[in-house]
């Protein structure tokens, strides 16, 4: 793990972002899982992303759709004031047309028999999810925090959607994985060895 913003300088200057990036150390992801993100997103220029947790995810995603000329991501956060600093930059680089943060607390959510902390799902579209990021809920607040995606939203994904999960070489995430294939046989996974681990999966 690093605490250095250095690292995504080259992510900055890829989609010139010189007006700051918000970085907090050990919470913002790795520039390299972030690199990946950004590939994927200019490459195959998704209409409607899905992001849990918000941040520097957001902004870069959101300068993405904009250099696509298309796309919007939805973020979901669950803390009123990681919203708000992220919306600051979204406003700070005019990207509004591009990414919306909703604040989305985290609410007992009934998944597969077993009550987790999920996101509320008021502002989650019905259809049409073309790329989904998952770097949230916080591992710390209960075991396998970011099972319940899948399962709440498998019915909202586009027919070709690819999904990102960081933090993916904890043993919590690889059990998530692990659960997530069993539910959905037909899910593909491929393992990504950057320094947290990132999972690409697609149905
Ligand atoms: C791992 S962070 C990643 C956020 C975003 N994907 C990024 O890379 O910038 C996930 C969540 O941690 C929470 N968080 C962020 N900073 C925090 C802090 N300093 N203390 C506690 N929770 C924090 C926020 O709710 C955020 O949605």
């Amino acid at each position: 793990m690093t605490d250095d913003p250095q690292q995504y300088h080259a992510l900055q200057i890829q989609l010139d972002l010189h007006q700051g990036i918000p970085f907090t150390p050990n919470w913002t992801a790795e520039s390299d899982f972030i690199q990946i993100i950004v590939d994927a997103c200019l490459k195959a220029t998704p209409k409607l992303i899905l992001e849990c947790s918000s941040g520097l995810t957001t902004l870069m995603l959101a300068r993405c759709c904009q250099i696509n000329g298309a796309g919007h991501v939805i973020s979901l956060e669950d803390g009123q004031q990681y919203a708000d600093h992220t919306r600051s930059y979204i406003d700070r680089y005019d990207l509004g047309d591009y990414a919306s943060v909703i604040h989305a607390p985290l609410q007992e959510t009934l998944v597969d028999g077993l009550t987790y902390a999920w996101y509320s799902t008021d502002a989650i579209p019905e259809s049409g999810i073309d790329m989904l990021v998952v770097d949230g809920p916080s591992g710390f607040i209960q075991k396998r925090s970011r099972y319940p995606v899948l399962p709440v939203c498998r019915t909202r994904l586009a027919e070709s959607c690819e999904i990102y999960l960081d933090d993916a070489a904890r043993e919590d995430e690889q059990a998530i994985v692990d659960m997530w294939q069993a539910r959905f046989p037909e899910l593909k996974h491929e393992f990504r060895n950057t320094i947290r681990g990132c999972s690409i999966l697609s149905f």
